[in-house]
């Protein structure tokens, strides 16, 4: 297969790239049925759970045409059952592009290294680039812009964190991380982020004290403590992260219009409160829905596809 794109990373992608993901998810949402996957085949492979990503893949593959197959952790037990190398060469002689929830960021490269159908990132522990392109699809939607609006992130400088901070440094959004001593995101990854933030004009904070960043904030977001596959962590993340849960009194601090995202799943009463998650100033359900119409941009892309979209 000629013309196709790994999206492994927010960094495989440019900026203007990036800006044309988010019009053709948008253009997208507005008319949500197409044939321009007819005749692909998706693997959705899973070697975590999921909700979201399951649903919005398989109903984006199917709403354009195309065909979706669920892999679960269980079935293929990668890496485990068989070598990663041989499931990305039998998977390419029978499908036309993956999509991967996977533990290590490893996975993913050595898939693609072996691969000949392109390779989406749909979580792993270093990045979960399709869901920043929902939150900046929604930041949009609820603010007409996302360049100059201030996200304040509250919580672990994990995948997730990492992603969006790489997201609003290219689209030129301010990012501010308010998270405990020693979870800060990686030093390469903030290395980077500055480097976009730099040609966007974006201001990026890393900080220790939740209530100042909150202070001011357009977006607040946050999402679990103990990410998948931590759970052995539980009880010194539960201490160490206290005093970082999105409460009412950040929402006090924030900007009056200020909207409430987060990735989901939340633990209410641990990262964010039950009031704050059901506020007006909540849109995580947007957010959440948007996950289908921007993995419809995700495929097109890494298809070579994503200039067939009228935007
Ligand atoms: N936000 C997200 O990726 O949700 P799931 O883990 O349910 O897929
Ligand atoms: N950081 C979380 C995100 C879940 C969508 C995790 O990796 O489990």
């Amino acid at each position: 297969m000629a013309n196709y794109t790994n999206l492994l990373r927010m960094t495989d992608l440019s900026p203007e790239t990036l800006e044309k993901i988010l019009k053709v998810s948008a253009a997208l949402k507005k008319e949500p049925e197409n044939t321009l996957l007819k005749g692909e085949t998706l693997a959705l492979i899973f070697e975590k759970p999921s909700l979201r990503t399951r649903v919005s893949f398989q109903l984006a593959a199917e709403e354009m045409g195309g065909r979706a197959l669920v892999l679960r952790p269980d079935e293929i037990k990668m890496g485990v059952r068989e070598a990663v190398k041989d499931i990305a060469r039998y998977l390419s002689r029978n499908v036309t592009i993956a999509a991967m929830r996977v533990f290590s960021h490893n996975t993913l490269v050595e898939f693609s290294k072996y691969a000949s159908i392109p390779v989406v990132n749909a979580l792993c522990d270093e990045e979960h680039p399709c869901q920043a392109f929902a939150d900046l699809l929604t930041i949009e939607e609820c603010f007409g812009r996302i360049k100059g609006v201030n996200i304040t992130y509250l919580g672990d400088g994990n995948n997730v964190c990492c992603s969006l901070m790489f997201g609003a440094a290219m689209t030129g959004a301010n990012m501010t991380v308010g998270c405990p001593k020693g979870f800060e995101p990686p030093e390469d990854v903030v290395k980077k982020v500055l480097e976009y933030a730099r040609e966007s004009g974006s201001e990026i904070k890393i900080i220790n004290d939740p209530k100042a960043a909150a202070k001011g904030a357009d977006v607040l977001y946050t999402d679990v403590w103990v990410s998948m596959g931590q759970e052995d962590e539980k009880t010194s993340k539960m201490k160490a992260f206290e005093g970082f849960c999105l409460d009412d009194e950040c929402l006090k601090l924030a900007a009056a219009d200020a909207i409430v995202l987060h990735c989901l799943p939340a633990h209410r009463g641990e990262e964010i409160t039950d009031s704050v998650i059901e506020s007006p100033n909540s849109r995580v359900f947007q957010e959440a829905e948007n996950r289908r119409h921007v993995e419809k941009a995700a495929l097109l892309y890494a298809l070579g596809k994503l200039d067939q979209v009228k935007i």
